[in-house]
């Protein structure tokens, strides 16, 4: 959209210092007459501006660049590297269900809103599939997933450089069903695994389930999982594999660079490790390029599950996503079967229909604009409305900001309060085995801003303070 794009550029100017805190913009009329565009547009663009924090307007004298408060980011947490089981009950249950609570201003879950998806297209993807022979309801379909549907993927994959013929493709219930199926091939009960911390919480459970050993690796909330400490824990007993989401990581956003992927692959090579790799938010980048996954910089010889889905940038509700392994195929359908049988029909061809349409990467064009602006929008009211002393990521990608609260505060205690008051948020400490990120929460940046997330985070500022 016309407003999106001025929008964009006077905040990309703000960003290159073309702009400084207390500058005037061009005026309204300046701009319409520069750029060629309606004064209706130009306002537009001038309330988003204002609505992201980035500028103010003064009454008779314009509009102003705000005095911005620099955020500072986390650090890597120490973190034992002792082999542990995961204790029960890891509690989650409750900040799901919050975070699916629609009364709440939604801060905490893991999906988007439905302002930013394609939805009047899937409705009809979905009404065509339902028209068709009856064979969605009464057929399980092969438990390796739908021709259609895995030949789609494989497309996709070729352009992120991951080689894989459709046997290699595997439809899962999500990238969750994907990562249990790998852990099954790669692990047997009673190893050890490691996982980044903090971790996607849902996967500590997951592998206390079957029955694992987990030893958490410290990981820098820009840049990802710390080699060094993986290489000494790898040197200090036999790991089985490593869960990673090397890409715009859950809860920090991190991103490894190219070269720490190839890093994290020698390292794999050497202490012979299976490597899980969670991509989920990989196509969620704000910056020029994709993040190349680990599986494309992998040779022929490494083994690589390479697991993701269409949840974070579709459909979390169809429950699709895949899993893409040559070594382990047969094994791998096998465990398909005996754990699901096969995954809905009908979500699949929904999915393959609109893959086949070409929509997708229109789509994600438009997902990545909208969610570069919401984190932006969110970090700027994180700058008017926290405490300071405050400590915040500013991710590459993804929708996720992870907020270290200052004075050793309790995510878990502003979590109970905000809930109270109407905020959903997630407190840290999920993210780990135990209380290392007890003074941490994570925000979730999934719905475009507005006033109600505007006063959402006011009350959230006040929550802290009170603390
Ligand atoms: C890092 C990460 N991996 C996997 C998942 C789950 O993906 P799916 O919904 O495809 O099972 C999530 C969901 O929040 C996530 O954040």
């Amino acid at each position: 959209l016309l407003f999106q794009k001025l929008a964009s550029d006077i905040e990309a100017m703000i960003a290159r210092g073309s702009f400084r805190p207390g500058d005037r913009l061009p005026s309204v009329r300046t701009l319409e007459v520069e750029r060629g565009l309606a004064r209706g547009t130009v306002c537009q663009a001038l309330a988003e501006l204002e609505a992201r924090g980035l500028v103010e307007a003064r009454p008779r004298a314009g509009y102003f660049v705000r005095p911005r408060r620099v955020l500072t980011a986390p650090k890597t947490d120490p973190v034992p590297s002792r082999a542990r089981r995961v204790p029960l009950p890891h509690l989650t249950d409750a900040f799901v269900a919050a975070s699916a609570e629609p009364s709440l201003v939604p801060l905490g879950g893991t999906v988007l809103a439905p302002a930013i998806l394609p939805l009047r297209q899937l409705t009809r993807l979905g009404r065509e599939v339902l028209a068709g022979d009856g064979s969605v309801f009464t057929s399980y379909g092969p438990p390796a997933g739908d021709s259609e549907l895995r030949r789609q993927v494989g497309r996709r994959l070729v352009t992120l450089g991951v080689r894989a013929a459709q046997e290699d493709i595997i439809v899962t219930s999500g990238a969750m069903n994907a990562m249990r199926l790998a852990v099954a091939i790669a692990t047997k009960p009673g190893d050890t695994v490691a996982v980044e911390s903090p971790t996607f919480f849902a996967v500590l459970p997951m592998l206390r389930d079957a029955g694992l050993l987990v030893v958490e690796v410290a990981t820098h909330p820009a840049t990802g999982v710390d080699l060094e400490s993986l290489a000494e824990i790898a040197s200090q007993r036999p790991l089985a594999a490593a869960i990673v989401t090397p890409s715009f990581h859950n809860p920090t956003g991190a991103s490894m660079s190219t070269q720490s992927k190839r890093t994290l692959l020698d390292l794999a090579r050497r202490h012979r490790f299976h490597l899980i790799e969670d991509d989920v938010y990989g196509d969620l980048y704000f910056g020029a390029r994709r993040p190349r996954p680990l599986a494309s910089l992998a040779s022929p010889t490494d083994d690589v599950f390479y697991c993701s889905s269409f949840s974070k940038t579709l459909a979390a509700g169809l429950r699709v996503g895949f899993l893409v392994n040559r070594t382990h195929r047969a094994a791998l359908a096998r465990a398909k079967l005996s754990s699901t049988i096969s995954s809905p029909i009908f979500n699949q061809r929904v999915l393959a229909g609109f893959l086949a349409s070409g929509a997708y990467d229109r789509h994600l064009r438009k997902l990545r604009d909208a969610l570069r602006r919401q984190v932006a929008a969110a970090t700027q009211s994180i700058a008017r409305n926290f405490p300071s002393g405050v400590e915040v990521t500013a991710p590459g990608g993804g929708f996720f900001l992870w907020v270290r609260l200052p004075g050793r505060r309790s995510g878990l205690a502003v979590y109970e309060r905000a809930v109270e008051e109407g905020v959903a948020i997630l407190p840290g400490h999920v993210c780990a085995i135990d209380d290392r990120y007890a003074d941490y929460i994570r925000l979730s940046c999934g719905h475009p801003w507005s006033e109600a997330l505007e006063r959402g985070m006011c009350r959230l500022g006040e929550i802290i303070r009170a603390q």
